[in-house]
């Protein structure tokens, strides 16, 4: 009765080589650099600069974002260009005098920007791996500004949404994401023009990093950000460097699971929860029954509660990872799990709050060249269209990224999440971060490429997705579709996507003492399998406009 999730439409197969992004125009323009010679690091820098322009809402040059890579030689890698804290950031820069968040500071506006980190990523990662010359990745992207493109149904309704915050929290400079005032609003099919970005690219495809952190782009940046208060200075982004990171490794039923490390919580968190649930029939226990949403919830209870009291950048403060997946402490953890009883959130840590949720648009591609090579990129502005405010003169959304930092410890943030010292503000510090990048390998063999954006959901939904191969043997889309469940410890509840459980589990689910509250879809997962043959098998997810191509 429980065995299996509804039927998806069947995924794309390809012999050699796949792109699967949030965006048609980003995997093609993906698929054609591998087409041309570029490796799936090419790709990547041609997927990433052709997101910012083709899916403002998460898309950027104006974010961050976390690379994991396994070359078809074994080597891997593991890229953070996260945002980091402007140095004039000061630990209660969000609270009034009385020590009372404000409001919507450290979501919208210019103070909510951290530094951006993509640019920067791009470029080491192509020094590091990259094949084709910078300037040919970066092009695709030029050419899709300066020509515009259509916009589909979810994006016109996307930027019809957020007009009232583009005008709030912009000047009179030209804006392309706006309608003028009195007229229709945005509608799929409308094509909307960027020369302002299409000119900070042909920047950034002719200097590299100095294209945007120097120059005229970085003057337009520190212009805006004097017009409405903010705090980064040309100091900040000349300073900018991401870093390479060792990647994670676990192991899950004979997969060795490749993730990322702090400051991303989401490796250690998928390392957790996939440590507490292998001891767990969950196969026999059936998809979404009872007995298996019991175990999982009370796994991510327990996984969240850790990662609000112990997870920050470890640049700043020591990262306690490998207590966090000693196998004895998490079976320990597991230990507390009372059988047909939910545990009480508010009895197992320290934490208040009930916060409501907003957007959680963050964005993955996952990318297999001809050669074997893997990679898995998530990317972010935080919010959708992050702090609502686009560089004057360069044409670019900035991030609200800010938000990720704990503002006051035990208050939440917009993903509802709670944290404390460990993620609290310091100047260069990096905000902790859900983003999950992975890659599954089997025998030294490359298996799975996974991750989503959705912010405090990202790491349960990636769960879900390896649960839904490993344990529930799906084809990759039909494990990306199935609807989703998430717990994140505080606020105490199951979120429910639709038709993810049937009523007699509801019942007894709620018999067991858990709240479920309906949500509407959340994540998009963009996912490759490997098939026993050697082809490659997509999961694009249907929530969005996802996309998978190859040859
Ligand atoms: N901004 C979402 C995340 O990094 O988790």
């Amino acid at each position: 009765m429980y065995a299996a999730p509804p039927r998806a439409t069947p995924g794309v197969t390809t012999s050699k080589a796949m792109v699967v992004s949030a965006h048609p125009e980003a995997s093609r323009i993906g698929v054609e650099i591998l087409r041309r010679g570029g490796n799936a690091y090419d790709a990547a820098v041609a997927v990433q600069f052709a997101l910012a322009v083709a899916l403002p809402a998460a898309g950027n040059i104006g974010g961050g974002g976390f690379l994991l890579y396994r070359a078809a030689d074994g080597q891997e890698g593991a890229l953070d260009f996260r945002e980091t804290a402007p140095a004039a950031a000061t630990r209660d820069m969000y609270l009034d005098q009385q020590g009372q968040v404000i409001t919507d500071l450290s979501t919208l506006g210019h103070l909510a920007a951290g530094v951006p980190g993509t640019v920067a990523g791009m470029e080491a990662l192509h020094k590091k791996r990259g094949k084709l010359p910078w300037a040919t990745l970066v092009q695709p992207a030029v050419d899709l500004a300066a020509k515009g493109l259509a916009l589909t149904q979810k994006e016109a309704t996307g930027l019809t949404s957020n007009q009232a915050g583009f005008r709030k929290y912009n000047g009179s400079a030209p804006l392309a994401y706006l309608r003028p005032a009195g007229a229709r609003p945005w509608q799929q099919g409308d094509v909307i023009r960027y020369p302002d970005l299409a000119r900070t690219l042909e920047r950034i495809r002719d200097q590299g990093r100095a294209g945007f952190y120097e120059g005229p782009t970085a003057d337009f940046i520190v212009a805006e950000m004097q017009r409405g208060r903010g705090i980064i200075t040309k100091q900040d982004l000349q300073a900018y460097q991401p870093k390479w990171r060792t990647p994670l490794h676990g192991q899950y039923r004979g997969y060795d699971v490749l993730t990322f490390p702090p400051p991303s919580s989401g490796g250690v968190a998928l390392l957790q929860l996939l440590q507490m649930l292998e001891p767990c029939d969950l196969r026999a226990a059936g998809w979404h029954s009872p007995a298996a949403v019991h175990l999982i919830t009370e796994a991510q209870r327990r996984v969240y509660a850790d990662r609000a009291t112990f997870l920050g950048d470890p640049d700043f403060g020591r990262v306690p990872t490998a207590r966090l997946l000693d196998k004895g402490y998490t079976r320990q953890r597991m230990a507390t799990t009372r059988p047909h009883r939910a545990t009480a959130s508010k009895d197992m840590a320290a934490g208040t709050g009930l916060p409501g949720y907003e957007s959680d648009q963050t964005t993955h591609y996952s990318i297999v060249d001809a050669q074997g090579n893997a990679v898995s990129c998530t990317t972010t502005l935080n919010g959708g269209y992050g702090s609502k405010v686009v560089v004057a003169g360069a044409g670019f959304l900035l991030n609200n990224e800010m938000d990720d930092f704990s503002a006051k410890p035990g208050v939440p943030n917009s993903y509802g999440l709670v944290g404390g010292v460990a993620n609290a503000i310091a100047p260069g510090k990096r905000m902790l971060s859900s983003m999950t990048p992975a890659i599954l390998l089997q025998n030294n063999q490359l298996k799975m490429v996974v991750g989503t954006p959705g912010g405090s959901t990202i790491i349960t939904s990636v769960l879900q997705a390896i649960l839904h191969v490993v344990d529930y043997d799906m084809p990759m889309q039909q494990a990306v579709a199935a609807p989703r469940l998430h717990h994140q410890w505080l606020p105490d509840q199951i979120d429910v996507e639709e038709n993810a459980l049937l009523p007699m589990t509801i019942d007894s689910l709620r018999q067991r003492g858990y709240i479920l509250k309906p949500r509407s879809a959340w994540g998009r997962i963009d996912a490759i399998r490997v098939l026993p043959d050697g082809r490659l098998e997509s999961g694009a997810d249907p929530r969005g406009d996802d996309s998978a191509q190859g040859y």
